[in-house]
C-alpha cells in the first residue's frame, strides 16, 4: 500500500486511545491522516489531522463516514479494552468489540481498504510461552474470546489485512483516557496510594511508541499477515512496577507482590504470554524496546 510517491488516505479508529495517540504522534507526513474519537476529544492533537467523533457500533454512521474519506488503509484501534469491565458487561463488550469491528470490515469491504487490526495476547491461556504467531490460541476472558472473534472475522472477510497482537501497552495517553501501568503507579504512588500488584503474571511490556513504528513499518513494508508486537524484556507485574519506581525516583516500599489468587471476583488472566518478538525484528527491522530504554524515553518526554 506504501507505493511510492502515492499520498496514502489513512483512517485511524480511536486516535483518542492511548495507541491512537502514539500513531498521531508518529505518522509520517506523507501520509494523509483521518483519525476519531468517542465520546472523549483529546485536547490536544496535531491540526493536520481531520478528527471528528464516530462511534464504531453505529453501523450507518460508520458506513457512511468511510465511505466518503475512502481510505487506502483503516487501522483499528478502538475497542473496550478492560479485561473486567468485559467480563462484567459482555452485552457492550460485544457491541464495541465485535459488532464494531464487523461495521469497519463491512466499510472497508465497500471502499476495498485495507485493514490493520489490534488484537491482543489475550488470545492466549498463558501455559506455553514464549507465543510465536502461529501458535495455538485459547482465550481465558471474556475479552480475549472478542479478540479471537474479530481476528477470524478480519482474517474470513479476504481483505487486505494485517493482525497485530499488542500486549500490555504503556506510555502517556490523552488526559480522559485509561490509565495504563505506568500512569497508574505514578499516580497513585504520588498520591501516598500503596499498591499491591501481582507477581505471577509475566508479559513484555510494550512502549505504545514502539507498536505505532510497527505499524508505520507494516504499512510502508506492504506487510500482510499476523504479527506479535512487544517490548524486548518478558517480566512479571510487580518487576515491572519496581522498574518504574526506580526509573521516576518514587518509593518503592509503596509496592507490595501478591499472587494472583489475592484478587477475586476479577476475569481469569493468562500466567505467562510473552511473546516472541523474532517476526516483528526481523521482517519490520523494529527493535523491540525494554522496559529501561521505554520509561526512560517517557522520563525525557516529560522533562522536554
Ligand atoms: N493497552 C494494552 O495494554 C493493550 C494490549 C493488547 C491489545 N490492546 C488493544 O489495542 C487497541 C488499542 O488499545 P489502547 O490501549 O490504545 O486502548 P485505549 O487507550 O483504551 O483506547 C481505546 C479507545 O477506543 C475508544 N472507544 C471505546 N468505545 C468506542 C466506540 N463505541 N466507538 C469508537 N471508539 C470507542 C475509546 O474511547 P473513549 O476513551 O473516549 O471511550 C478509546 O479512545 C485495542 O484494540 C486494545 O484492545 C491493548
Amino acid at each position: 500500500m506504501d507505493q511510492t510517491n502515492k499520498t496514502l488516505n489513512v483512517f485511524i479508529t480511536a486516535g483518542s486511545g492511548l495507541l491512537g495517540k502514539a500513531l498521531l504522534e508518529t505518522c509520517p507526513n506523507k501520509y494523509r491522516l483521518s483519525a476519531t474519537y468517542f465520546p472523549n476529544k483529546p485536547d490536544k492533537f496535531p491540526k493536520s489531522i481531520n478528527f471528528f467523533e464516530l462511534n464504531v457500533t453505529n453501523r450507518d454512521e460508520v458506513l457512511n463516514c468511510i465511505m466518503k474519506i475512502k481510505p487506502d488503509v483503516i487501522i483499528h484501534t478502538a475497542a473496550i479494552g478492560n479485561v473486567d469491565f468485559c467480563e462484567k458487561n459482555k452485552d457492550i463488550s460485544w457491541a464495541t468489540n465485535v459488532d464494531g469491528t464487523k461495521n469497519i470490515i463491512e466499510a472497508a469491504r465497500e471502499c476495498n481498504s485495507e485493514i490493520i487490526y489490534i488484537s491482543s495476547n489475550a488470545v492466549f491461556d498463558g501455559s506455553n510461552p514464549p507465543y510465536k504467531e502461529e501458535d495455538k490460541i485459547n482465550p481465558l476472558s471474556y475479552y480475549g474470546e472478542t479478540k479471537v472473534i474479530c481476528e477470524r472475522l478480519v482474517i474470513n472477510s479476504r481483505l487486505k489485512s494485517v493482525i497485530i497482537r499488542a500486549i500490555l501497552m504503556y506510555g502517556w495517553h490523552n488526559s480522559l483516557e485509561r490509565q495504563n501501568m505506568v500512569t497508574w503507579i505514578l499516580d497513585s504512588i504520588s498520591k501516598g496510594v500503596p499498591l499491591k500488584i501481582v507477581n505471577d503474571i509475566y508479559s513484555n511490556p510494550l512502549l505504545s511508541l514502539n507498536c505505532a513504528a510497527a505499524i508505520w513499518a507494516i504499512i510502508k513494508k506492504e506487510k500482510t499477515g499476523i504479527f506479535h508486537v512487544a517490548g524486548a524484556d518478558c517480566i512479571s507485574r510487580y518487576d515491572f512496577a519496581l522498574k518504574i519506581a526506580e526509573i521516576f525516583d518514587l518509593d518503592k516500599s509503596m509496592l507490595t507482590p501478591v499472587p494472583s489468587s489475592y484478587f477475586t471476583g476479577i476475569a481469569s488472566r493468562p500466567r505467562n504470554t510473552c511473546f516472541c518478538t523474532d517476526k516483528m525484528e526481523q521482517e519490520l527491522e523494529i527493535k523491540s524496546i525494554g522496559i529501561e530504554e521505554g520509561l526512560k524515553i517517557l522520563k525525557d518526554g516529560i522533562n522536554k
